[in-house]
């Protein structure tokens, strides 16, 4: 627990106001095409603050070709797309039970892909302490407020580098 406290208090944040749907997504490919195999996103915010369509950047800076279509995985929990490395995008929103173990969830969080887990809040204590961590804030219809907070030294770097593209 002290270590995972300690990962915390050096988490690195930026905030970047998104405008409109394109500038999600757009973000959302610029995090994407900087992704390794094993990296964990984690999405928190709510409904319609555009967790899905920042993941479809995602794929799409990943190289998954669009018509892949990236659609939110309420009902099956998790898709799987295929581009540099295999997407595992898993949504949380409905989780009951024991269903994350009936999936093998800990294959896919500790496997050779990329995983995006929407409303990652559910299982906070149980994901990597390396991930980058993004809350998404309603602040108007159109306009969302993003906090990108990156942990260990790779999602530290990558966070530096959103600042330095404009972030603050
Ligand atoms: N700046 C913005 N960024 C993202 N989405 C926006 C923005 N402005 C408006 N929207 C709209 O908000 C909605 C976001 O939908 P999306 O499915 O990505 O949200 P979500 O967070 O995944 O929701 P859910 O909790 O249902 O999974 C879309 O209809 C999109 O057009
Ligand atoms: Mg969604």
């Amino acid at each position: 627990m002290e270590r995972v406290a300690a990962a915390k208090r050096h988490g690195k944040k930026v905030t970047v106001i998104s405008t409109s749907p394109a500038e999600t997504q757009r973000l959302g490919i610029w995090v994407g095409r900087r992704l390794n195999a094993g990296d964990v996103i984690s999405l928190t915010g709510d409904m319609g603050t555009g967790k899905t369509l920042f993941t479809r950047g995602i794929a799409e800076g990943l190289g998954v070709p669009r018509g892949q279509g990236v659609r939110s995985p309420t009902f099956t929990l998790v898709h799987e797309y295929t581009g540099r490395h295999p997407i595992y995008h898993i949504d949380l929103y409905r989780l009951r039970g024991k269903e994350l173990e009936e999936i093998g969830w800990e294959e896919y969080l500790w496997g050779e892909g990329v995983t995006v887990i929407e409303a990652a809040e559910k299982i906070e204590q149980r994901l990597p302490e390396e991930r980058l961590d993004v809350v998404l804030v309603r602040e108007g219809v159109r306009q969302r407020r993003l906090v990108l907070v990156g942990y260990g030294r790779r999602f530290h770097l990558l966070v530096k580098a959103l600042a330095m593209r404009g972030g603050r």
